[in-house]
């Protein structure tokens, strides 16, 4: 299944005021608008989505979706990160978010992401992944691009690393006491792939 990105447009040194749209088969990445706030917290506020990631509040407030909607724009112009509501192409239904977190210093990023639960299971996650993974790693006009992505995640939650499995993340290792949740050390697993990982893996695709 071809995932491709839309290419061009400014590079991620050039700090473009949000997240540029990015099309998939199925789906539309696009930047977050304060009018997603009642969406974004009625697909947050579950504990479900609480109980596998930390940054997440539960409950979750139309308030805290506001705030979190809100640092988007300076984030994006500091070069820092992006983030994408996951769209249904056909509808403009808003199924979650994804993004990234830049290390302008180092070049990479960690990717990040939540599907609401009743979109689970249908491959969505998987297939924006590789959506932003594509446009984080292809090589610019400009030679600027990330040479890393990387993504950990809680032991308890495997459907995640089954996602970053299938977007072809190498498993790196485990790490114990990476985190706290719910007042106790959790370990987390850490997967990556690198530019030239992904360009390989686009060229075996290609000739498959
Ligand atoms: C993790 C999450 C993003 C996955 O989203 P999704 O759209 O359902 O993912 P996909 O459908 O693309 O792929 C899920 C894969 O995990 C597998 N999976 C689901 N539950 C699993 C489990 N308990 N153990 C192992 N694999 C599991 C699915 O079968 C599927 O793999 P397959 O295609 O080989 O069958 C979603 O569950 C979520 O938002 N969870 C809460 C927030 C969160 O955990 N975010 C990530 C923090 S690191």
């Amino acid at each position: 299944m071809s995932t491709a990105a839309s290419s061009g447009g400014p590079s991620y040194n050039s700090a473009p005021a949000a997240a540029l749209a990015l099309n998939t088969p199925r789906l539309l990445l696009r930047a977050f608008e304060t009018s997603d706030a009642h969406a974004v917290a009625q697909l947050c506020n579950d504990k479900l989505i609480y109980e596998t990631t930390l940054a997440i509040p539960f409950p979750y407030a139309q308030a805290d979706a506001i705030g979190w909607i809100s640092t988007h724009a300076s984030t994006a112009a500091q070069g820092a990160g992006f983030s994408w509501a996951i769209t249904l192409a056909k509808t403009g239904e808003l199924l979650g978010a994804i993004g990234l977190h830049i290390s302008r210093l180092r070049q990479t990023a960690e990717l990040g992401y939540w599907l609401g639960v009743p979109h689970w299971g249908q491959g969505f996650t998987t297939e924006a992944a590789r959506a932003v993974i594509a446009h984080a790693l292809t090589p610019r006009p400009d030679g600027v691009g990330l040479v890393r992505v990387h993504a950990d995640h809680l032991v308890i939650n495997p459907a995640s690393g089954r996602v970053l499995e299938k977007v072809g993340m190498t498993f790196i290792g485990e790490t114990p006491s990476a985190a706290v949740k719910h007042g106790q050390p959790v370990d987390t697993r850490l997967y990556a792939v690198t530019g030239d990982q992904w360009l390989k893996q686009q060229a075996a695709r290609q000739t498959t």
